[in-house]
Parts: structure tokens; sequence; C-alpha cells
């Protein structure tokens, strides 16, 4: 198996996919899973724990791995980012907010910066200010993102990137997924959903089941869930999870759930804390269709990109059939 982009000299790894930095899922074991298969594992920096953090790094052991940052979060304790800076990892990711407060610190350290996008504008930005790689991530994707699709606007990022890599996301979850992300012209992809229910993250038992039973059709975005976590997300962004009683019953209604704000909160707490995903979120995106065995996140990645490369293997013989006409 073989199959390198431009992703794989960036990062010095075998193939171009990469773990998305899932807060409370995407940890040391998970990204060193990942990462010792070939790809790149980023840790969930998440919301920022300094003690979870240093220990999800502790957990990854000799693996070389990355991190990701929820950047409006980041901003409020920086801290955090002199920490994972310590643990010199591979790359650094940053989503959602303004990264370039960062840039100076990420650059002295020698890392390299990737940096999520959802607009173009965003896009314009990020090759301004000379990235290394730039993640285009659609609305499909699990977990919060904005509203416009892969389809056209990982093609739409990709030229005016001035040839900084662009790393596909929100969507692909198999190697179908990642062969059109690189006939997209995309260098590789990022990936969460299809990691979500892997036998190394830690997501709960019971919400890998909910996630592999699921359907894209069941997933939808709301800010239901950052109400009730009492996250203050910027409105530019909302978060794509499963659909159930909670988000049927307030997605409609922001009104009302914030006018029953606190004895909502309570409810989702205890919730989340006995583990009823009828209120809990499932925190998973369209691709949710492709994923229904629990696995290994090293079989995972294999079969991806093995599918992948028997999708661009056929589909060159296709250009040549096409051409023999
Ligand atoms: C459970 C979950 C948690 C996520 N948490 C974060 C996060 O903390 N920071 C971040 O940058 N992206 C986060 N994302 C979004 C991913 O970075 C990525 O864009 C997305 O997973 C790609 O789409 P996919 O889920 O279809 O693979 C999360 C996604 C999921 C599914």
């Amino acid at each position: 198996m073989s199959m390198r982009t431009p992703l794989c000299d960036l990062f010095g790894i075998e193939h171009p996919v990469l773990l998305a930095p899932m807060a409370g899922v995407s940890g040391g074991v998970l990204a060193a899973a990942v990462s010792n298969a070939g790809g790149l594992g980023l840790i969930g920096g998440g919301y920022g724990d300094a003690d979870w953090l240093m220990r999800e790094f502790n957990a990854a052991g000799e693996a070389r791995i990355g991190v990701g940052f929820i950047t409006w979060s980041l901003a409020r304790q920086p801290r955090l980012l002199d920490l994972a800076l310590a643990r010199n990892p591979v790359a650094l990711m940053l989503s959602f907010g303004d990264f370039k407060p960062f840039l100076h610190q990420i650059r002295a350290a020698q890392t390299k910066l990737i940096v999520q996008v959802q607009t173009l504008e965003q896009a314009r930005e990020a090759v301004d200010a000379g990235v290394d790689a730039i993640v285009a991530q659609g609305t499909e994707a699990g977990g919060h993102g904005g509203t416009r699709a892969t389809l056209p606007f990982v093609p739409a990022v990709v030229d005016i990137a001035q040839g900084i890599p662009v790393i596909a996301a929100g969507g692909i979850a198999d190697g179908r997924g990642l062969a059109a992300a690189l006939a997209l012209g995309g260098s590789g992809a990022l990936c969460g959903t299809t990691f979500f229910a892997s036998d190394e993250s830690l997501a709960s038992e019971g919400a890998k089941q909910a996630a592999l039973s699921g359907s894209g059709d069941d997933t939808e975005r709301s800010s239901v869930f950052d109400m009730a976590r009492g996250l203050d997300w910027p409105s530019d962004w909302n978060l794509r999870t499963l659909r159930n009683t909670f988000t049927r019953q307030w997605s409609g209604d922001i009104v009302g759930l914030r006018e029953n704000l606190a004895q909502e909160q309570t409810r989702f707490n205890t919730a989340s804390a006995a583990g009823d995903l009828d209120v809990a979120a499932v925190i998973v995106g369209e691709a949710a269709d492709l994923i229904r065995t629990p696995q290994t996140a090293q079989a995972t990645l294999r079969a991806m990109i093995s599918q992948a490369e028997d999708r661009l293997r056929c589909l060159c013989r296709y250009v040549g059939h096409l051409k023999e006409d």
C-alpha cells in the first residue's frame, strides 16, 4: 500500500489521513493509534483542561502526534499553548476563531500550523498568513462547523491556496471519500466521525453504539447542546449531532430553551452523567451512514487507504477506456 501526497512529506507520514482533534474523543491513545498506523493523530485539546491535556500527551507515549485547539477558547487560556508546544507536537491545528495572535509563538516553536476553515474569507486569511496546511471543512462534518458543503468548498479553497496543501474534511469516512478528496485537489483528509467509534476512542460505549447504528439522515446542526453545556460559542458555528428527544424539543424553540435554561442544563447534565442519549449529545456527522463496525483505528485507516487505492485505479482505467472510444 502506498499513496503519497504533499501532505505525507509535510508531516513525515505514510498515509494522507489525519485524525480530527475531537474534544473528549481524540485522546492520546487514539491519536497514537492513527499515527502508528501511518496517518497523523491529533489530540483534541477541546475547551482546555491542562491536566487532561498532559495526561493525554503522556498516554500517546512515543508516537509522533499533533494537537488541536478551539481557537476562541484557547484565547481565554493561552497557557495551554505553552504546555502543548513544550511536548513538540508534529502539528498544531487551530479551528474556530482568530489564529493570528498565536502565529508567532507556533512559528517560533517550529511546529507546523494547520488552520481549519469554513469560509473562503477564512481561507484567504490563512493563505495570507502563510500557514502550513488548511483544512477545508464542509458542513457535513460532525461537531462544530459552518454552512458550506465539502464538494464545492474544497476545490474553491484549493483554487486560492497558492500551493498550500488543502486537507478536505466533512463527510469523509472511507476510501471513496478519500479518493474524492484527492480528486477535488485536496492533499488528504481529516476525519472525525469515522474514528468516533474506534476501540481507542474516548467516547462512551453507548455513544459509540448510537453512532454505529445512526444515519446521516438522523443528524442536524443546532446550538441546543452548546446552550445546555453553558458554552458561549460564537454564532458563526453550530454543532452537528444525532437528533434525539432534546434536539426535537428545543432546536426549533431556542427562545423557549433560553427561558428554561437552568432547568434544562440540569436535565442535560444528569442525562450526560447517566449516559441517557435521549437527552445527552452524540456528536457525529453525515458520514455516520458509513461506519457500521466497531474496530481499531488501524483497521479503519488500512481499509480507507486500500479502498481509496482501488477507487483511484478503477477511475484511471475508466479514463483509459474513454480515450480508446
Ligand atoms: C465528536 C467530534 C468532536 C469534535 N471536536 C472538535 C474540536 O474539539 N475541535 C475541532 O477543531 N474540531 C472538532 N470536530 C470537527 C473535526 O475537526 C472535523 O472537522 C470533522 O470531524 C470532520 O468531519 P467528519 O466528522 O465527517 O469526519 C469534532 C468532530 C466530532 C465528530
